[in-house]
């Protein structure tokens, strides 16, 4: 009989469910006796020996829910070899792994909970890695599982609030998620038309974004889009080191860039600004038709890898390829979005503003 365990971490995401489903399905199809180790809420499960014991029915028809069927939590990977109150995780986490003898451990995890999976990995676990999260930053991968049901949710928003301030001559500011990169708003933006979009990676200078905003309405616009990212940036803010930009984020009225923008075009236009932050909503519900297609790939290949015995490895989306790439290529890098790259030069060509020149 093989044992496999199997845990979502981290932020949950769309598809989670439809890789696991789709790993169970051709996994079973490769090997005769199998039974599932489905640890509950991620890496909280393995420290802690809680899971299901799952059969391939278990799986069936969970492909089209949302969430994660075995839950998530947030297990920081800098915490992970803390020793704290005398509890060693990252030990309880292979004496779990032995303890049920598994023959393999499958993580559904973004980039820190991937560095965990290539640290089990060097402590002797047969590990796979998935590509998960909405925020496609993850290294070694074109695309990851649940990114593009994310732009779907972020580019109607910005189409929405588009519409309806159009009806009523107003300026809108629409906050999408990702703290570090701005991938989703960045596609977002493109796809909702938003007229200016500011990114963590390109940073921003307030007096150009008002100025640009102003000229729009002098030269007779009478509505304005900014499609913005939780981690946006100022171009001062960005020359700050972490500790002292979030001590200003801290010390500052609003929490947030979206919040500030809001606040210097109300005090500085004549017109309705309104904020609309889409928040927790992009990673909620079933996956898009894309996304169901690439976890039914990612799963299939990693439950090949898995039956190959070819451990350490992530499962890859590259060059139109199903491959794998070594956890440790990968562990720790995170992917953002290039300043002068196609993406970026093609959406300045529509007009697109990134508040920076
Ligand atoms: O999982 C990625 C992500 O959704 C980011 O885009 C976002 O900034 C963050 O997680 C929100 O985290 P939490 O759900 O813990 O508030």
């Amino acid at each position: 009989m093989k044992r496999i365990g199997m845990l979502t971490s981290g932020g949950d995401c769309q598809a989670l469910n439809a890789v696991m489903y789709a790993f169970a399905k051709a996994y079973c199809n490769l090997e005769d006796d199998v039974v599932f180790y489905g640890f509950i809420d991620g890496y909280y499960g393995l420290m802690h020996n809680k899971y299901r014991k799952m059969k391939l029915k278990d799986f069936d028809n969970i492909d089209e829910l949302g969430g994660t069927i075995l839950g998530s939590s947030r297990q920081p990977f800098k915490m992970m070899e803390v020793i704290e109150d005398g509890f060693d995780k990252v030990k309880a986490m292979v004496d779990t792994y032995k303890k049920n003898e598994l023959d393999a451990l499958i993580v559904l995890g973004g980039n820190g909970s991937l560095k965990s999976a290539n640290l089990l990995a060097s402590k002797g676990c047969n590990v796979i890695g998935m590509p998960k999260t909405i925020d496609n930053d993850t290294w070694g991968t074109d695309v990851t599982f649940g990114f593009q049901s994310s732009v779907n949710i972020a580019a109607t928003a910005v189409d929405q609030v588009r519409t309806t301030a159009a009806s009523h001559h107003r300026i809108f500011v629409v906050e999408l998620m990702g703290h570090k990169v701005g991938w989703i708003t960045l596609y977002g933006g493109i796809a909702g038309k938003a007229d200016m979009i500011l990114l963590p990676e390109i940073p921003y200078d307030p007096d150009v974004v008002l100025k640009t905003v102003k000229k729009a309405m002098k030269n007779g616009k009478d509505t304005y889009i900014i499609a913005c990212a939780e981690g946006a940036l100022t171009k001062k803010e960005a020359k700050m080191k972490k500790k002292a930009r979030a001590a200003a984020r801290e010390a500052s009225p609003y929490k947030s860039a979206a919040e500030e923008i809001t606040a210097m075009l109300k005090e500085n236009t004549d017109k309705y600004v309104g904020l609309t932050v889409v928040g927790h909503t992009q990673r909620g519900g079933r996956p898009c038709t894309f996304d169901k297609e690439i976890s039914y790939l990612i799963g299939a290949k990693g439950a090949m890898l898995c039956k190959e015995k070819d451990f350490g490895k992530m499962v890859s989306l590259t060059n139109q390829h199903i491959t794998a790439v070594p956890l440790e290529e990968i562990a720790g890098k995170l992917k953002f979005i290039e300043p002068e790259g196609d993406t970026v030069t093609c959406a300045r060509a529509l007009g697109v503003s990134f508040g920076d020149k």
